[in-house]
């Protein structure tokens, strides 16, 4: 590999630091409940990419639709010499930003999937040989310490995973993005919208059990990183859409009474028979919900595009004037 560079600021032992303090709090609560990032191991990355080419997963054909409908204007309203991604998974759209952005000098990928990073960072050197590729193996939600690297920034989080993130979380979040901006930077933002309760639902819901299976994988990875002994097929999978919150849940629902044992922890977790985990929300949005967070985190919203058929947006905003409370 030409020019790639891999800075870990996640080491194993952090990792499992972090995954061990969020199982013995997630668990030993009521309702249960697990964060969603545990779902990326080397199979979890697979199992996300085979849903986003699932006929009921409609959100990465429509944001793949506007970022080939955009990216011109997207690159010129960025000029951007440096692209940062944030949960870049396979980076297979970005592709066409890449493409697009004829100063761009690096990229930098930032996930907490090692083996998504590596793949992302193969197939992009292939196709982009004069690119400078310096991967991120961190957790976003965390201070981000990014590399020294030419500006302007584009900042782009795309796939809707903001929506993943709890109200609370995403204020969090979004104020760290405005604090890495520096004037003529810019945030590029993918957020699902709320439509039809049906659509969503099948979405999360895959004929093929293929969102299924990536559900449990949380188990999995439980299994294999803490010594514990959970039976994925004593889980069944439920995905329903919250009507006052605006967001699809995914669970884990217990099919009978059992219990769990987590060496690591030395730990025996019991479930009632429908006792649920909730693994996963996935926010979806209005063209003025996510003006009002962006705003509340020192954004400005600049554009805002949708595919056609208005299920997706991606939204490109600048970082405001210095506030009082900056001086
Ligand atoms: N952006 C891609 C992938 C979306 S899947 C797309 O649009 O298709 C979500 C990605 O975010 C996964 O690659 C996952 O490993 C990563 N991820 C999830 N939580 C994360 C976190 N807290 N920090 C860093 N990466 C995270
Ligand atoms: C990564 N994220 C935006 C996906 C979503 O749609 O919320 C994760 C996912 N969960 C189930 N299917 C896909």
């Amino acid at each position: 590999m030409n020019d790639f560079q891999l800075t870990r600021t996640l080491d194993e032992h952090a990792a499992g630091a972090a995954l061990r303090a969020d199982v013995l709090h997630g668990l030993t609560r009521m309702p249960k409940v697990l964060p969603p990032k545990w779902f990326y191991d080397a199979r979890g990355s697979e199992l996300f990419e085979e849903i986003t080419r699932l006929p009921e997963y409609y959100p990465t054909r429509a944001e793949r639709e506007i970022l080939l409908e955009r990216a011109r204007e997207i690159a010129a309203a960025s000029g951007a010499r440096t692209l940062v991604e944030l949960g870049s998974g396979s980076s297979e759209k970005t592709r066409h930003l890449i493409e697009a952005l004829p100063a761009l000098e690096v990229y930098v990928p930032v996930d907490v999937s090692e083996s998504a990073l590596a793949g992302a960072a193969r197939t992009l050197l292939a196709g982009h040989p004069g690119l400078r590729v310096h991967g991120l193996l961190a957790d976003f939600t965390a201070p981000l310490r990014l590399p020294d690297t030419p500006g302007p920034r584009l900042v782009v989080f795309l796939g809707g995973t903001i929506g993943n993130l709890l109200p609370a979380q995403r204020a969090e979040f979004l104020r760290a993005v405005r604090a890495m901006l520096s004037p003529g930077d810019a945030l590029l933002l993918g957020t699902d919208l709320v439509k039809e309760e049906s659509v969503l639902v099948a979405a999360y819901d895959d004929a093929r059990g293929v969102t299924a299976e990536f559900n449990r994988n949380v188990l999995a990875v439980i299994d294999r990183e803490l010594d514990a002994d959970f039976r994925a097929a004593d889980f069944e999978h439920v995905a329903l859409w919250n009507r006052e919150e605006e967001w699809i849940e995914m669970r884990l629902r217990a099919r009978t009474e059992l219990t769990v044992k987590i060496r690591a922890l030395d730990l025996v977790v019991p479930f009632g028979a429908g006792e649920e985990i909730l693994t996963e929300v996935s926010a979806k949005f209005r063209q003025e919900g996510v003006r009002e967070e962006l705003a509340a985190a020192g954004l400005d919203l600049v554009h805002w595009w949708t595919d056609a058929e208005g299920r997706f947006a991606l939204s490109l905003s600048v970082a405001d004037g210095p506030r009082a409370a900056d001086g």
